[in-house]
């Protein structure tokens, strides 16, 4: 496995593994845990090589956010990248990244607004841009996300189209479903973030959500569906509600009564020092 920190050692590896066969990549900020791991998987299962870039991305991150508390354990993150037969670790520095004078900026409107794009004003242009250089960078045939992070893998889809993307193309941004604890909770690198016990109360994120879908999917009004998780978040030991809504899976739209089309029910919620976000399917009746 080479890891690499440069733009030039970065162009001569990924030349070298293009030479053999496709290759895919995985964008992640490191502190790997099950759910990116299960990513790598599934590019592996896709593509002949795998890249993973491991960079803490500044652009992303507002005012008083976590950057710099943000877990780096990049020996510990190459180690199991090893094991997973993964190619190539793109581990750029800020510098390399973002170079003196740095100044281009990706904007993408509609489906970065609201939800997290209303909490976190800025994050989504720091994702779209940091992640259309990443594409640029390594080339690759195709890029994996979590559908864990709903909104930005909406986001990065409409980029990669509306930019005609073609390494990745927008059809080969695939999506791989939400890795969870056994309890429910959605893997998350923040999770470290909780006490014990914080993390024993975060599980009510899940469960409060599925009966929410449940009384949607039996017919029940949205509001009262969603004014009802809020309260049981907030009575299982979560501090706020950033959001609860019901949007269009597909484009973000924002419902407020069910539709035919696939819906998604997307929380963020913020318990002890961090802000736990989750999403799930729910069903058109
Ligand atoms: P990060 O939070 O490190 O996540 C990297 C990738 O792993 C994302 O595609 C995310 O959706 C996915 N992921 C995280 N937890 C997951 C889980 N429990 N199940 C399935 N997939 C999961 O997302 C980012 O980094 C950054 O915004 C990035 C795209 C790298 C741009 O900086």
């Amino acid at each position: 496995m080479q890891i690499v920190h440069s733009l030039d050692p970065l162009r001569s590896a990924v030349a070298q593994l293009r030479q053999s066969g496709t290759l895919a990549l995985v964008p992640t900020m490191g502190a790997l845990h099950e759910g990116h791991l299960t990513l790598v998987r599934e590019a592996k299962k896709r593509a002949e090589h795998v890249a993973v870039s491991i960079f803490v991305n500044p652009l992303q991150f507002g005012a008083g956010e976590d950057l710099d508390a943000y877990p780096r354990q990049l020996e510990r993150d190459c180690a199991m990248l090893e094991k997973e037969g993964v190619a190539l670790v793109w581990a750029p520095t800020v510098d390399v990244m973002y170079p003196q004078g740095f100044a281009t900026n990706i904007s993408v409107s509609g489906v970065s607004e609201g939800l997290c794009g209303g909490s976190r004003p800025g994050h989504f242009d720091g994702v779209a841009t940091v992640v259309c250089k990443l594409f640029h960078q390594v080339l690759p045939d195709m890029a994996l996300f979590g559908e864990k992070d709903w909104q930005q893998l909406a986001v990065i889809r409409r980029t990669a189209r509306d930019l005609d993307l073609t390494r990745p193309h927008a059809d080969n941004i695939l999506g791989v479903p939400t890795v969870r604890e056994a309890d429910g909770l959605a893997m998350s690198s923040r999770n470290a973030y909780l006490t014990a016990e914080q993390r024993l109360q975060a599980a009510g994120l899940p469960a409060a959500m599925k009966k929410a879908i449940a009384t949607i999917e039996a017919g029940s009004s949205v509001a009262d569906a969603l004014a009802t998780l809020q309260s049981d978040l907030l009575a299982s030991g979560f501090l706020s509600i950033d959001y609860a809504e019901l949007r269009d899976a597909d484009n973000l739209i924002p419902l407020d009564s069910h539709s035919p089309r696939p819906m998604r029910l997307l929380v963020a919620a913020r318990i002890g020092k961090a802000r736990l976000i989750d999403n799930m399917a729910v069903t058109p009746t």
